[in-house]
């Protein structure tokens, strides 16, 4: 079975051919940074715009990689939520004006779900790669969603716990920001913090623990820390405003690494607990990690989550980095997932801003 699938939540247009619901025969990403970099942040209207303009090219050049004219499509999937309305939407009608002339299945796949079954794609054309075990623990982390999951099956998910502020890979692009690394900074930050010499210790910036069993996550303290290592406490005695260019390049790359530690321990905290919060409840623990978002492409967070898995006796599913960012092959992938569970979608589906769970 070749599902399309077909992405537009934000501010990537992508389109990309699945067979059987794990082989990529194509992967087609069109990212509109340019665009919103002047702003240093997504600007809804203009992404709409650009999804429209791109969204057919991307789709052919989707179906040419793959080898696979329109008539061998046998269903259409499109991420359907969440995302900004105005780009959704551009995504939904372009997936129903396929699925209806094709006459073929339409599913709608919600994002961040997506997100985690980037571990379950198989790239390699003779890949034989066994597929996850469920149930699995599940971890988002990206620019608009950090979450943890107990995944029971690919139509059955379970939040167990999600950001009370800011998004991990918005902490990274707003710390970015205060550096001077333009957007989006995650990937510039990740490459300022692997610099020679880099001292993760240099700043004891704080790890939010929340509650003593809460599973949700904090950012937005560590944003803050960030600013005041770099620009000064205000209020503070002796405590004179610094301008970024007073702020030597050796130190912004210790805040950067710093910053890295901080927030790979929050996530590590928390996924630990959410492992022991599955070990109690009824039914099998999850033996399996499952990892997803733009930030699972950054390389300290990669290592940690490799080593907590081996300490936990987990298979981790560590995505390749291009299907850790928005793509259209996981929308593809869990598509063809919730058809053969007969979750079929008809041409009344909806654009809906939120995340289902
Ligand atoms: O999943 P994604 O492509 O889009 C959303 O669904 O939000 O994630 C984008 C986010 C951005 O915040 C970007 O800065 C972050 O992922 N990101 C990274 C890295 N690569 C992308 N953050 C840290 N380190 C990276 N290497
Ligand atoms: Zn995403």
């Amino acid at each position: 079975m070749n599902v399309l699938g077909i992405e537009s939540s934000c501010d990537e247009t992508a389109a990309a051919v699945v067979r059987d619901g794990r082989h990529v025969l194509s992967s087609v990403v069109a990212s509109q940074h340019d665009t919103h970099a002047e702003y240093a942040g997504v600007v809804p209207e203009l992404a709409s715009r650009a999804h429209v303009e791109k969204i057919l090219p991307i789709v052919r050049a989707a179906l040419e990689e793959a080898g696979v004219g329109l008539g061998m499509i046998d269903a259409v999937a499109v991420g359907h939520r969440p995302g900004l309305i105005g780009c959704l939407l551009i995504g939904v009608a372009a997936a129903k004006s396929l699925a209806w002339s094709l006459g073929k299945p339409l599913v709608g796949v919600d994002h961040v779900h997506a997100h985690l079954y980037a571990g379950a794609l198989e790239t390699r054309p003779t890949g034989q790669a066994p597929a996850p075990q469920l149930p699995a623990l599940g971890l988002v982390v990206s620019g608009g969603h950090t979450s943890v999951y107990l995944v029971h099956s690919w139509t059955s998910l379970e939040r167990l716990g999600a950001t009370i502020d800011d998004a991990l890979g918005e902490a990274y692009d707003k710390v970015a920001a205060t550096l001077g690394l333009a957007f989006p900074g995650g990937p510039a930050l990740d490459r300022l913090a692997s610099r020679d010499g880099a001292q993760d210790h240099a700043f004891d910036f704080p790890v939010s623990r929340l509650s003593p069993h809460s599973l949700d996550f904090s950012f937005s303290g560590l944003k803050t820390a960030v600013l005041y290592a770099v620009r000064g406490v205000p209020g503070e005695r002796d405590a004179a405003a610094r301008e970024l260019a007073q702020v030597p390049h050796d130190e912004r790359r210790d805040i950067a690494a710093s910053f890295q530690r901080a927030a790979s321990r929050a996530v590590i905290l928390k996924l630990d607990r959410a492992l022991a919060h599955a070990a109690q409840r009824p039914g099998p623990t999850p033996r399996t990690l499952l990892c997803g978002g733009g930030v699972i492409a950054n390389s300290r967070l990669r290592r940690e989550l490799t080593a907590f898995a081996a300490q936990r006796s987990l298979t981790l599913h560590l995505p390749a980095m291009h299907y850790c960012v928005d793509n259209a092959a996981t929308i593809a992938g869990l598509g063809a997932q919730l058809l053969r569970q007969g979750l079929a979608s008809d041409l009344t589906l909806q654009a809906v801003p939120t995340t289902a769970t």
